[in-house]
C-alpha cells in the first residue's frame, strides 16, 4: 500500500472516531527519524521511528527519560491490529539495534489516539503501558456541579515574591506524579523548575494564580496562553488552543474544592482569551489528576504508551 494511501486511510479511520484530532500526512525519514512500513494479507501500517535524546540539567528533561525512542503510527486496511502488531514488532527489531538493553533511562513511546481502540491489546503483549494522557477541554462544554468549596479561599495572581511557595507546591506535585513513571526526580530538578517559575513571575502578568486560605498560599495553578502553545496546538484540530501546564494543591488542602476554584479560574482566564480548547498533561494511573480533571471537563485525546526501559 503507498504511503498516501495509508495515511489517508489512517485521517478517516481517525476522523470517524474523534473530531478533535488533527489530520494525518505522509511521514517522511529526517536527520535522527526513519519511516518503517510493513504490509499483511490486506492491511498496511506505516510508523515513522525518531529518536530525541536530553541532558539532564536540560529544561524539559524532569518531564522525560533522557533517551526517547519514539513511534508515530499509521494504519490502513480492515485489519489495522494486525498491522499494528507487524509494526512493532518490526520497530523492535530496529530498537533492539538502537537502544541500550536494561537502561531505565531510554523509554519506547507510542503516542496513540485515545479514541482509536484497535491494536490496543497488541499494545500490551508488546509491553506497552498507557501512562500518560493529552486531555482535551472544549471551551464550551458543560461540567455538573462539583465541590462547595471552602469558605474564606482566596484566588489572586502570583508576584516575584511567590517564587518559594510555587517552587514547594511545583515539587510536591513532581514527587507525587514521578510515582507514577511520567517524571522523573532527578537531582537538579528543583533547581530547573526554579529557574522556569521565576523567569514567569518576573513577567508583566505572570501566567501563574495563588489559592490562599487567610493569607496562606495552599495552591497554584499554571497556564500557557494561547499563542504561546505553538509545541503542542497540531495535536488538536483547534483555531486558539490554550494549556494548563500544573495544578497543585498543598496535601492538608485537598478535597476541599481549592482544586476545583483554580481550575474554574484558570479555564475563565483562557475563555476570555477566545481559547477554543484547553489541553493539559495528566499520568493516567494517577488516582487524584484523573478523576479530578475529567469532572472539570476534559476527556483523553492522545494516550502515549510507553515501555521503559526501551528494551529489555
Ligand atoms: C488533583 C488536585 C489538584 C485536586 O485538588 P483538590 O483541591 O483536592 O480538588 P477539589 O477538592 O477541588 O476536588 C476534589 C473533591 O471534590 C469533591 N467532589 C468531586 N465531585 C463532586 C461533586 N460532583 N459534588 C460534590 N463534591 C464533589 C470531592 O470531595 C473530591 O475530593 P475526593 O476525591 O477526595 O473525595 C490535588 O489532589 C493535588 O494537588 N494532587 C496532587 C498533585 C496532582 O496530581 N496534580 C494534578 C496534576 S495533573
Amino acid at each position: 500500500m503507498h504511503s498516501d494511501v495509508i495515511a489517508t486511510d489512517h485521517a478517516a479511520r481517525l476522523a470517524a472516531v474523534d473530531p478533535l484530532l488533527p489530520g494525518s500526512s505522509p511521514f517522511e525519514a529526517a536527520e535522527s527519524a526513519v519511516v518503517l512500513e510493513v504490509a499483511t494479507a490486506d492491511s498496511a501500517a506505516s510508523g515513522l521511528a525518531s529518536r530525541i535524546q536530553v541532558d539532564q540539567d536540560a529544561p524539559n528533561a524532569p518531564w522525560r527519560a533522557l533517551t526517547e525512542h519514539r513511534l508515530d503510527l499509521q494504519l490502513a486496511g480492515p485489519q489495522p491490529a494486525g498491522a499494528l502488531d507487524a509494526l512493532l514488532t518490526r520497530w523492535d527489531e530496529h530498537l533492539r539495534a538502537v537502544a541500550e538493553r536494561g537502561d531505565t533511562e531510554t523509554a519506547a513511546i507510542v503516542p496513540r489516539a485515545s479514541r482509536d481502540a484497535a491494536g490496543t491489546r497488541e499494545m500490551l503483549h508488546h509491553g506497552f503501558a498507557p501512562l500518560r494522557v493529552i486531555a482535551v477541554r472544549p471551551a464550551d462544554r458543560m461540567v455538573p456541579a462539583g465541590p462547595r468549596g471552602t469558605p474564606g479561599v482566596k484566588i489572586r495572581r502570583a508576584a516575584p515574591g511567590d517564587l518559594e511557595t510555587v517552587v514547594s507546591l511545583g515539587l510536591e506535585l513532581h514527587s507525587f506524579d514521578a510515582q507514577y513513571g511520567t517524571v522523573n526526580l532527578r537531582k537538579g530538578v528543583e533547581d530547573i523548575m526554579a529557574k522556569d517559575l521565576a523567569e514567569q513571575l518576573d513577567r508583566p502578568e505572570p501566567p501563574l494564580w495563588i489559592a490562599e486560605l487567610y493569607g496562606r498560599p495552599l495552591g497554584m495553578v499554571n497556564v500557557q496562553h494561547p499563542g504561546e502553545t505553538g509545541w503542542i496546538s497540531d495535536r488538536v484540530s483547534a483555531g486558539r488552543v490554550g494549556y494548563l501546564s500544573s495544578l497543585a494543591v498543598a496535601k492538608e488542602a485537598r478535597s476541599s474544592g481549592v482544586g476545583t476554584a483554580l481550575a474554574i479560574h484558570a479555564h475563565h482566564v483562557l475563555d476570555e482569551e477566545g481559547a477554543d480548547v484547553v489541553l493539559l498533561h495528566h499520568a493516567a494511573a494517577n488516582p487524584l489528576s484523573t478523576p479530578f480533571w475529567y469532572a472539570q471537563g476534559y476527556r483523553p485525546l492522545w494516550t502515549y504508551w510507553q515501555r521503559r526501559p526501551a528494551v529489555r
